[in-house]
């Protein structure tokens, strides 16, 4: 894992989006793999800034998010298909059916087998981003997730749960489940970029990084990556030990 350690959440933000702009110039058909939440916000509103003062063109891009509760319909305010409309897609030229977030309603079953076929049919994920929760879920893949995981429906946990409720009216509104990818379909992407910030986000950090790589820690597995580059403030590095 390379780590890089940045002074301020702009400049991390910068560096993380000025990454995935090379990535999809550099491979204008790349399919990258997203991510919700408050990690990648500010990642987001640089890339739009950029695709409008630059014009990088994401007309050939192909997208797959990580992971949707179970229940949300995709015009919600709070599913994670209405968060990647309203904080990306909306704002770059690449057209909605070439973005992909698994679909919360239906057979889930069925929808986490053929999103596993669609993402393997495009040749596979080449740049995946990730965010880390504080208990070191990736995706939603909780601590005690097995490592082989593909594409599969889980049970939040009430830490996550209880982190989330903040975006509901209320903690028993947050939907108890979700389809995520697995841990072996985001360790099957070419490359990652995974982003952590402020002083909630070290222990998970330090063990990840520093741990013994375990089910009990699913960001552990990254250790195991070829090419995964860790984009943290100096809160979330504060407790890795060689710095
Ligand atoms: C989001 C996701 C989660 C988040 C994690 C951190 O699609 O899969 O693993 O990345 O919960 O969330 P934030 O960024 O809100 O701290």
């Amino acid at each position: 894992m390379q780590i890089q350690i940045f002074q301020d959440k702009e400049s991390l933000h910068r560096a993380v989006a000025q990454m995935f702009i090379d990535a999809v110039k550099a491979k204008p058909n790349i399919v990258l793999g997203l991510a919700t939440g408050s990690s990648p916000l500010e990642t987001y509103e640089n890339m739009i800034k950029d695709h409008q003062e630059k014009g990088t063109d994401y007309s050939g891009v192909v997208t797959f998010n990580l992971d949707e509760y179970i229940g949300l319909e995709g015009t919600h305010s709070q599913s994670y298909r209405y968060f990647m409309n309203t904080s990306l897609f909306n704002g770059l030229n690449i057209p909605l059916d070439q973005t992909n977030v698994p679909s919360g309603i239906g057979d889930v079953n069925e929808i986490c087998k053929a999103y596993e076929e669609k993402i393997t049919s495009v040749g596979g994920i080449d740049f995946q981003l990730l965010g880390i929760g504080t208990n070191g879920h990736i995706g939603f893949n909780e601590p005690g997730t097995s490592f082989d995981t593909r594409t599969h429906v889980t049970a939040l946990t009430q830490e996550t749960i209880e982190g989330n409720a903040r975006f509901f009216e209320s903690e028993d509104s947050v939907p108890k489940k979700a389809v995520t990818m697995g841990i072996q379909t985001i360790m099957d992407a070419k490359k990652i970029a995974l982003i952590a910030y402020g002083s909630k986000k070290a222990a998970a950090i330090r063990d990840m990084v520093n741990g013994p790589i375990t089910e009990m820690m699913p960001a552990s597995i990254l250790q195991n990556h070829s090419d995964t580059t860790l984009f943290l403030d100096e809160e979330a590095a504060a407790l890795l030990k060689a710095r």
